[in-house]
């Protein structure tokens, strides 16, 4: 009877990162967050715990927040990937500026994560609560800052959304 040797089987796989296509033959076991890393060279996507808690590895697929340490890249494939890479082309997007001023980073390490969880709700214009943000932010995990300066970065970059 013929065996197939799943562990060293490898998968091209076509993803678009940030408008770009990043093609790769990879075994079915890598993680997107790996690919994104290793093979497209995007190093602001954060891991932490890979076990899906901290939300460091947040990344964007076909628009919504997923944790890129929870996936794997094949299933990724044939699909669109954010990262936070792509915020602030041609000058800061307005979650970074909020962020810096309103000093809601520290070392930096939950930072991408963060950002990439909430653009899509500055994206779209929310109004949101005090207890809605804290809510948005309750999957992303920060160490340094105490969330004061995370908190009223949103609520600012939410606020210049309507203006
Ligand atoms: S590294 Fe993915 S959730 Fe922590
Ligand atoms: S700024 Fe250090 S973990 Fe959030």
């Amino acid at each position: 009877m013929s065996t197939v040797d799943l562990a060293s089987s490898t998968r091209r796989v076509r993803i678009e990162i940030n408008e770009r296509a990043v093609e790769a033959e990879v075994e079915p076991r890598l993680l997107l967050a790996d690919f994104i890393r290793e093979r497209a060279g995007l190093r602001g996507t954060h891991l932490g715990c890979e076990h899906g808690v901290c939300g460091a590895c947040t990344v964007q697929l076909d628009g919504e927040p997923v944790r890129s340490c929870l996936m794997l890249a094949v299933q990724a494939d044939g699909r669109s990937v954010r990262t936070v890479e792509s915020l602030g082309r041609g000058g800061l997007h307005p979650l970074q500026r909020a962020f810096i001023e309103c000093h809601g980073v520290q070392c930096g390490f939950c930072t991408p994560g963060i950002l990439m969880s909430i653009e899509p709700l500055v994206q779209e214009g929310r109004t949101l609560t005090r207890e809605e943000i804290r809510h948005a932010l309750s999957g992303n995990l920060c160490r340094c800052t105490g969330y004061q300066g995370i908190i009223a970065a949103v609520e600012l970059a939410l606020s210049w959304a309507h203006t």
